[in-house]
């Protein structure tokens, strides 16, 4: 047996216990008489002491030869600590050491295996196996795993069965580029890891499984940020005989099982939001509600004056920042500075200062008066105190430089507390969304999302107002799911293809498989898919995913613990039937 306890377990009521631990040596000190060890594992640390007078002295000279992170067992006495330390759960105890052996040698860490650490980001991402070695990290894991088994748990009991399905497959669109497999077998030929398993699921219904879901990777090949990761995980689902309503139900009530039994929070029923009002009031599909500042739409007070700029302007919009009046001019600037950087994009910003006796002092003095910007005042609902900032221009753009904005102020004033939780419904989601560079329509979600009921017609004379029935589950401004109703039938999967700028014989080739099962009595059905890695990182009250993720790559795409990806030698190439050309 290596140990007849963890490091995390034992307390006054074990004092006198004979006990056997092993883990990984976290500091030891070393007074010369008397030596100190911190001992470490996944549970906890427990002090262990050797002293001269109470042990032989050949122990004494192997104590004082361990270092940081090496790793042993010992077998020892639990006896009360003269000192306690009341910020470790073992802290009233210590174990007097009869018996020491070291496991393992370690090298010296390259950074400090402490939950504060002196290790940047590049060099914990190279040795990861010892960053999981801190307590932040590992908690994090510990934290994933629990929420992945209450959602195991509570699916399983709703009937739903857990499926696998494929890693090498062809091409499911959504939306990024795919990662693709050469084929040995096959010359020539790839597979394309999936970016979801959609229509696998989809053939599972209409295979009958009803219910189905799968805790499940999925790999797309985009740019990276924060909540994304080129491999990630979903929480994928899919039912049948359902309206779009069973769906939310049941998905809301996953949700609020988690908030519950994660964080003990409780949740009313979640609010729901039309995609159009979202864009409208936040400029944004995933808008964080746990605080105001809701865009107030200025063009018809501030428009028809002598000021050019918003005349000109598709879209005038503000904000008011609450108690935004205290900011010098200098501070103001900074916030203009701020909205005109590239990632923001905007031009230029007009402000509004709400004074405490009810005046109002612009930035646009000369073309507005008092009673212009009162109704500036009300429209954003600022109050006196408060700051107006207005931002114009083309609709689609103003509206993300103003909601980019209404966050990072709303991070500056702690607005966005991490231990609230404010989940939302946005639904009826445009089907289709031009692409700006293309000038052609693409599925908003994806291909196989059906139209809402009565709006195929106006795929032809409309696209760009047809709405889905697809819904996306947010939290704090995070999008962690989306899903939507599928076409069930072959002949609108067609029409809805050609739409796409599929050729019949493109369709085919592509999608021939599920058009083809559709013909085999399919099965009205829909489903969404969580992002496992973002549903947990906010449950776990934050936003960057790769904390939650055991071996993450880097913003480059790259593991450079294992140090992929990488070359492959020229026979393994020419075994794939794969030619390089590096010239071009
Ligand atoms: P969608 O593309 O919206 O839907 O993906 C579902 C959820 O997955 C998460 N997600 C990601 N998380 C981390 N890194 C990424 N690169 C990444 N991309 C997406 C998001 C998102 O809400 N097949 C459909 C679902 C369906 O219709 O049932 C799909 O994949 O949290």
């Amino acid at each position: 047996m290596y140990r007849s306890h963890s490091c995390g377990e034992l307390r006054s009521s074990d004092i006198n216990k004979e006990v056997t631990l092993a883990g990984w040596v976290q500091k030891s000190r070393d007074k010369g008489f008397m030596i100190w060890v911190d001992l470490r594992d996944r549970y906890g640390i427990t002090q262990l002491i050797f002293d001269e007078e109470r042990t032989p002295a050949a122990m004494m000279d192997k104590a004082k030869s361990l270092g940081r992170e090496f790793v042993v067992q010992v077998t020892g006495t639990v006896i009360e600590r003269e000192s306690k330390n009341d910020k470790i759960k073992t802290g009233d105890i210590e174990v007097l050491v009869n018996k020491l052996e070291i496991l393992n040698e370690a090298k010296l860490p390259p950074f400090t295996i402490e939950d504060e650490t002196d290790g940047g980001e590049d060099i914990r991402m190279k040795y990861r196996y010892l960053d999981i070695r801190r307590n932040p990290v590992k908690d994090s894991l510990v934290f994933r795993h629990k929420v992945s088994m209450e959602v195991r748990k509570y699916l399983s009991d709703k009937g739903f069965i857990d499926v696998e399905t494929p890693y090498l497959i062809k091409s499911t669109p959504e939306g990024a580029r795919d990662f693709v497999v050469p084929s040995r077998m096959n010359a020539g030929q790839f597979y394309a890891l999936p970016q979801s398993p959609q229509t696998f699921k989809q053939l599972l219904m209409v295979g009958g499984m009803d219910k189905y879901f799968q805790i499940v990777k999925c790999f797309r090949d985009e740019d990276l940020r924060a909540d994304r990761q080129p491999e990630f995980t979903q929480i994928d689902c899919e039912m049948a005989f359902v309206e779009q309503e069973d769906i939310l139900e049941v998905f809301e009530g996953m949700t609020r099982h988690l908030l519950k039994e994660i964080n003990g929070v409780d949740v009313d029923k979640f609010p729901r939001m039309l995609f159009d009002d979202a864009m409208r009031l936040y400029g944004n599909d995933k808008p964080d509600i746990r605080f105001g500042m809701e865009f107030g739409e200025l063009n018809e007070v501030a428009q028809h004056k002598e000021f050019g700029v918003f005349n000109n302007a598709e879209l005038v919009v503000g904000i008011a920042i609450p108690g935004g009046n205290k900011h010098t001019r200098k501070e103001i600037d900074k916030i203009i500075d701020w909205v005109r950087r590239p990632q923001v994009g905007a031009l230029g910003m007009v402000y509004c200062r709400c004074n405490d006796d009810g005046t109002f002092k612009s930035s646009v003095d000369k073309f507005y008066n008092q009673g212009d910007l009162a109704k500036w005042a009300e429209v954003t609902g600022a109050k006196a105190g408060d700051l107006i900032c207005v931002l114009s221009g083309e609709t689609n753009k103003v509206r993300a430089q103003l909601s980019a904005l209404r966050m990072e102020m709303a991070e500056r004033l702690g607005l966005r507390n991490p231990k609230e939780f404010a989940p939302l419904w946005v639904i009826d989601f445009p089907l289709l969304e031009l692409d700006e560079e293309t000038g052609h329509y693409h599925a908003m979600h994806h291909p196989f999302t059906s139209p809402k009921p009565g709006q195929l017609e106006l795929l032809d004379t409309d696209p760009g107002a047809v709405k889905a029935n697809a819904y996306d589950l947010v939290l704090n401004g995070n999008e962690i799911g989306g899903g939507s109703i599928r076409i069930h039938d072959k002949q609108i999967q067609a029409t809805m293809l050609r739409h796409l700028g599929f050729s019949e014989e493109e369709a085919k080739a592509q999608f021939g498989f599920l058009m083809d099962a559709f013909e085999y009595g399919a099965p009205p059905h829909g489903g969404l898919a969580f992002g496992l890695d973002r549903l947990v990182a906010i449950l776990g009250g934050q936003e960057t995913i790769r904390d939650f993720i055991a071996f993450p790559k880097n913003n480059s795409g790259r593991d450079v613990m294992i140090d992929a990806p990488a070359t492959i030698d020229n026979d393994q190439l020419k075994e794939l039937s794969i030619q390089l050309d590096m010239e071009e």
